[in-house]
């Protein structure tokens, strides 16, 4: 039987797209796939009073199963009503790669979801985008299309090289598809290992540092279409500390790089109105379980390191929504 978000107490994006547009910064997508993600996500979110985008992938579906994860989205809410955080929570579908499955993700309660057509030929990536809106509005559901290809691996995608989003392009597809929000490639990708280390510098401390984003694309994007919302993926900062963290504590992450916390701050005050990030959880909870394991080797209570591992992940996502996302203190 469907069941309409409205009745699980998420929103879609509209409002929260719109306020972020005259505040100047972004909205939070985090991914999750199990409880623990979720708890940090939840609480990351409410402590910092940042409105929040729950983003399910087809991966996480399937690892998770639809209906259990749906269901824990939907405590999620009422946890957070509970607890007194007064935020707009979206759910949302990352990635999604057919009409079928956005159809299936909007009857069983999520308020927004993503088509991403961006491997197709153009006029496929339009078709396809247009039927999945046409579909998602008589539901006032929320759609994010994708322009342009990012390196690196996604679910079941996997691109050698970016492909930039072309401006014009993006006009027309905005106009043609009627979409709600647009992905875009200006150089960020997904996973841990954005950049090359022949891509990058190094500064005073040795870190790498990459190529700044092509924010002039983004640029010549907002002055064509004004005011509309745009996300950017692959936007993992990859933070130094946890791949030290993950390497001193018998990990093997070699030149990982992600994109500068100033570049999204830049982009944050911009028309991105969405910034997801996956990779930078990944990493948290990994680097705090292998730490434990290795301070303790006889430790078998899950609650012992998936606990302290869900702690460093909501504090990672407070301290990006204050100082990165500029998302916090906005609800
Ligand atoms: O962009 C992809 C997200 O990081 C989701 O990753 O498909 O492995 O769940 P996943
Ligand atoms: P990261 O791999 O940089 O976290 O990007 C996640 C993402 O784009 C999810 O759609
Ligand atoms: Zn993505």
């Amino acid at each position: 039987m469907a069941v309409s978000y409205k009745e699980l107490g998420f929103v879609n994006t509209q409002e929260m797209f719109k306020k972020a547009m005259e505040g100047g910064y972004a909205v939070p997508a985090y991914n999750f796939n199990n409880l623990e993600q979720l708890q940090a996500i939840i609480n990351g979110c409410g402590r910092s009073r940042s409105a929040l985008i729950l983003q399910v992938s087809k991966g996480a579906r399937n690892y998770a199963n639809p209906i259990l994860l749906r269901n824990m989205g939907k405590g999620a809410v009422e946890m957070a009503r509970e607890l007194a955080y007064d935020i707009p929570i979206a759910l949302h579908l990352d990635h999604g790669d057919s009409y079928g499955l956005c159809v299936s993700c909007i009857e069983s309660g999520f308020s927004s979801v993503m088509i991403d057509g961006s491997h197709l030929p153009y006029e496929e990536n339009v078709t396809l985008t247009k039927k999945v809106v046409g579909y998602a509005h008589k539901h006032d559901v929320s759609v994010e299309g994708e322009l342009g290809v990012l390196s690196g691996i996604e679910d079941d995608v996997q691109a050698a090289r970016s492909v930039y989003t072309q401006p014009e392009e993006a006009e027309h597809f905005i106009e043609k598809t009627g979409v709600d929000s647009l992905a875009i490639s200006i150089g960020t990708s997904h996973g841990a290992y954005k950049f090359k280390p022949d891509q990058c510098t190094r500064n005073k401390e040795g870190v790498l540092v990459p190529p700044p984003l092509r924010f002039d694309i983004l640029e010549e994007i907002e002055r064509r279409i004004p005011r509309f919302p745009i996300v950017l993926h692959g936007a993992s900062s990859v933070l130094p500390k946890y791949v030290d963290l993950i390497n001193n504590n018998g990990g093997v992450l070699e030149a990982a790089v992600g994109v500068p916390e100033d570049q999204l701050r830049r982009a944050a005050k911009s028309a991105v109105c969405k910034i997801n990030v996956d990779s930078d959880g990944r990493l948290v909870v990994t680097a705090m379980i292998r730490k434990i394991f290795s301070e303790n080797p006889a430790e078998f209570d899950p609650r012992k390191y998936l606990g302290p591992a869900r702690d460093e992940l909501m504090n990672m996502i407070i301290e990006k929504n204050k100082k990165v996302l500029g998302s916090a203190g906005r609800y």
